[in-house]
């Protein structure tokens, strides 16, 4: 066995006396679920498996809901929001369930006019471009504005499997603020970082409103039952380290620690983040998400053994010959190489046009596999 390489994470933070913490499945002794035991960099008896974007409309099941509804009519209908919850957890085995939302969500009742558009993405028709345009964002009162986010996470808890665990999640503050200043996608976030520079004030009062939401909103999901969250910094590998450093970090780590007080395992993603993996470190979570950019092993080497890992199957590896599916599949297990504290994962979003049956296969190959713990090296 593992000569307790995980050893039992005593994480020393516990929601004292908070039923929400109870709940949630959390012991500061030991989950029972692999995917929280992975969190914690407890052994595991299979490497626990779960894709990002599992829910969408690569399902048959899924499109037929969304014929019927908008995505934000899902994400309100809190049965709705559920319903498709659960049909990747039915239909692939994966080992955690993740909450049927938007990062942008919240943003909508802090003042975004926020709109999905088909075949375009998201769209926000009021972009912050100045700083007097910020002090018209609200300040976020979770169960106020999101009852129905709560009222799904609850339901979730009542259906889902105890080996099931339930993933909450929020946009990191650097990524909302992209999003809300260039007002959709971008290719080089040239109006961001053009305010980050110019006006810095304006910029931390906005990271700084974006931080204090984003961590009322996940310990509110905490509270509602969600047994660990992700942080999505999509975004953030626009920044070099120095600007990393300076302008997203501290507020991400503000986030980050608001969790850690309510004893829920985090796990800190980014892409295109190579360079930034010490400094997201440094602002926390328990497990960091990497993509496909960096090979696992070189990854885990620039972090350190005390961290857990997710991640980091490029989503286009899923359109391959299942022999060179299943080879890649192989070679971010090896490269784990039985360390405490990898949860496998795509290194971003499942593709519109992944076929279903590729995903299952991903399943299946990791759950055939037994991790192998080593002594550490
Ligand atoms: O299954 C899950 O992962 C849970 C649901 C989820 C969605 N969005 C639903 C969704 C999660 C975790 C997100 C996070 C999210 N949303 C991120 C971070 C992760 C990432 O991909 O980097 C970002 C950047 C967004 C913003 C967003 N929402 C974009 C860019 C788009 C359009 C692009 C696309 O894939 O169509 C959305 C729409 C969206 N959010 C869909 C889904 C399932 C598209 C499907 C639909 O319209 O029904």
């Amino acid at each position: 066995m593992s000569a307790g390489g995980g050893g039992v994470v005593e994480t020393g933070v516990r929601a004292g006396g908070d039923p929400g913490a109870v709940e949630s499945g959390f012991r500061a002794s030991e989950p029972a679920a692999r995917f929280l035991r992975a969190c914690r960099r407890l052994t595991v008896d299979r490497t626990p498996v779960w894709f990002m974007r599992q829910a969408g409309r690569y399902m048959p099941e899924y499109r037929a809901i969304r014929a019927k509804h908008s995505l934000l009519d899902i994400c309100r209908q809190a049965e709705l929001a559920a319903q498709v919850t659960l049909q990747p957890v039915e239909a692939l085995g994966v080992d955690a369930a993740i909450l049927f939302s938007d990062i942008l969500l919240p943003l909508i009742p802090m003042g975004a006019e926020l709109e999905m558009v088909e075949g375009r993405g998201p769209v926000i028709h009021n972009p912050l471009r100045q700083a007097a345009d910020l002090g018209s964002l609200r300040e976020l009162q979770p169960e106020q504005d999101l009852g129905f986010v709560l009222q799904t996470i609850q339901i979730l808890r009542r259906q889902l499997p105890e080996q099931v665990p339930l993933i909450g999640f929020a946009g990191a503050p650097f990524t909302l603020a992209a999003y809300l200043i260039e007002g959709g996608a971008s290719r080089d976030f040239r109006r961001t970082k053009r305010l980050m520079l110019q006006q810095p004030a304006a910029w931390r009062a906005l990271m700084e409103k974006l931080a204090r939401a984003m961590g009322e909103y996940l310990a509110a999901q905490v509270r509602a039952g969600v047994q660990a969250v992700q942080l999505f910094d999509s975004w953030v590998g626009a920044l070099g380290p120095e600007d990393y450093q300076a302008c997203a970090q501290p507020y991400s780590r503000q986030v980050l620690q608001q969790v850690a007080a309510t004893g829920v395992p985090a796990i800190h993603f980014g892409t295109g983040t190579a360079g930034l993996l010490p400094a997201m470190r440094q602002a926390g979570g328990e497990v960091i998400g990497v993509d496909w950019r960096i090979p696992l092993d070189q990854a885990w080497q620039t972090l350190g053994p005390a961290v857990g890992i997710q991640g980091n199957l490029d989503p286009a590896a899923l359109h391959a010959p299942r022999p060179e599916l299943e080879r890649r599949v192989l070679q971010i297990l090896a490269q784990a190489g039985g360390r405490p504290g990898h949860i496998f994962n795509l290194g971003h979003g499942v593709l519109l046009d992944t076929p279903v049956e590729a995903l299952r296969s991903v399943v299946e190959i990791v759950h055939r596999q037994q991790p192998e713990p080593v002594e550490a090296r």
